[in-house]
């Protein structure tokens, strides 16, 4: 199958893409990505000459470009996901995440193929007890929030109206390697390797339920291979942290790592105004795709925020190129593209 990965030089889906190669070598990916400031084509270095790989740079509100290209399925990554970004400027949120979707739709529907819908938890709003399930009202609370649940229903809608074979997965918030620095994880790790403050929100009780990148990878992958037309799953690491444990548990982590002044690294905590409209709690129930399709979280906290402080330390030079703004010379220099063009 000749999949369409949208987004792929971002975060999530630059992790997938690596991971389904390698998991399904009867598959070919063909990763657009607009290479906005999230889009870095040094996430993909060790594949990127896979003869299974190919990279197209564009936007996916882009009708023709679209059309133009061959595909079988597409697995749709590509969004704006900064919910600081959208607060500040709600106009590309729109953009990507509401047209672009129906952009990919309307290509779906003429070549009747699959396409995957990757979603978020934030679409569910804020809860105080209990979980989200894949029947919790959907009450978006952020432009982000608001963009991403705007998109899963015209997929519904679309669905509904045309029988498309369509689906929708929302996760929970997402850590591991390639992660842009403007992150909660990152930020606090970049910040701290280099004696930076580190802002919590409020007061910094807010609870996340985090999942390791790869764990929603496999989720993505068995539920594009075995899930039918019409589903939703929800994906979730069982995993609810307030953002001042995980704060200090990777500062605990870090300063064991590199042997620096405990007190010093917490010393670094700062707690700043809160975020407009900050989401108190997510926490998602993934006990449907558990039962449907056999999906366990495999990554422990303790082991997955280990394994990602040891990342960022050994991958010094990949975020700090991201921070000088370097990384994006790379499509020039891979690709002999403008990132203007
Ligand atoms: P990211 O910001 O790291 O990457 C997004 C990618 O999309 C970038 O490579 C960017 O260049 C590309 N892109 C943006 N606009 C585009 C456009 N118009 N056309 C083509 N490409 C475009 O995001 P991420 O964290 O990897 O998230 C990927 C998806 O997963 C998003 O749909 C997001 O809503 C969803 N999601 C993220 C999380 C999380 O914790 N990060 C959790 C649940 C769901
Ligand atoms: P973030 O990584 O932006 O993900 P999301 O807003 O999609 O959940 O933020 C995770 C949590 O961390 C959220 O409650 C906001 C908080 N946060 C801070 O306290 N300080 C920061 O600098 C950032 C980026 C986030």
């Amino acid at each position: 199958m000749k999949i369409l990965v949208t987004g792929g030089a971002g975060f999530i889906g630059s992790n997938f893409i690596r991971y389904l190669l390698a998991a399904h070598p009867e598959h070919t990916v063909v990763n657009i990505d607009k290479l906005t400031y999230a889009g870095n084509l040094e996430n993909l270095r060790d594949i990127e000459h896979l003869p299974s790989y190919t990279f197209v740079k564009g936007d996916i509100c882009d009708k023709k470009l679209i059309e133009s290209l061959e595909f079988d399925a597409i697995i749709h990554f590509a969004a704006e996901s900064h919910v600081d970004r959208s607060i500040l400027d709600s106009f590309p949120f729109l953009q990507t995440n509401i047209i672009g979707t129906q952009n990919l739709l309307e290509a779906a529907r003429k070549r009747d193929c699959r396409m995957l819908h990757v979603s978020t938890d934030e679409v569910y709003g804020s809860i105080g007890h209990g979980l989200f399930t894949e029947r919790s009202p959907i009450v978006p609370n952020s432009p982000y929030a608001a963009s991403k649940a705007s998109s899963d229903l015209l997929v519904r809608a679309y669905h509904e109206t045309y029988g498309m074979d369509l689906l929708i997965t929302r996760c929970s918030n997402n850590y591991g390697p390639y992660q842009f620095p403007e992150k909660l994880i990152p930020l606090v790790i970049s910040h701290a390797l280099r004696g930076k403050t580190i802002p919590v929100y409020g007061d910094g009780q807010n609870v996340r339920d985090w999942i390791h990148v790869l764990d929603h990878n496999r989720a993505v992958d068995i539920a594009f291979h075995r899930a039918k037309g019409g589903d939703i799953y929800n994906i979730g690491g069982r995993n609810e942290q307030k953002n001042i444990d995980i704060i200090r548990a990777l500062l605990g982590i870090i300063a064991e790592r590199t042997g620096r002044d405990r007190e010093g690294l917490f010393g670094l905590i700062t707690f700043v105004k809160d975020r407009p409209g900050h989401d108190r709690r997510y926490a998602i129930d993934p006990s449907a795709l558990e039962a449907a399709l056999g999906w366990r979280p495999e990554i422990p906290f303790d082991q997955g925020l280990a394994d990602t402080v040891a990342w960022y330390i050994e991958n010094r030079r990949w975020w700090e190129r991201v921070i000088s703004g370097e990384y994006l010379e790379y499509y020039q220099l891979q690709y002999g593209g403008r990132l203007e063009e």
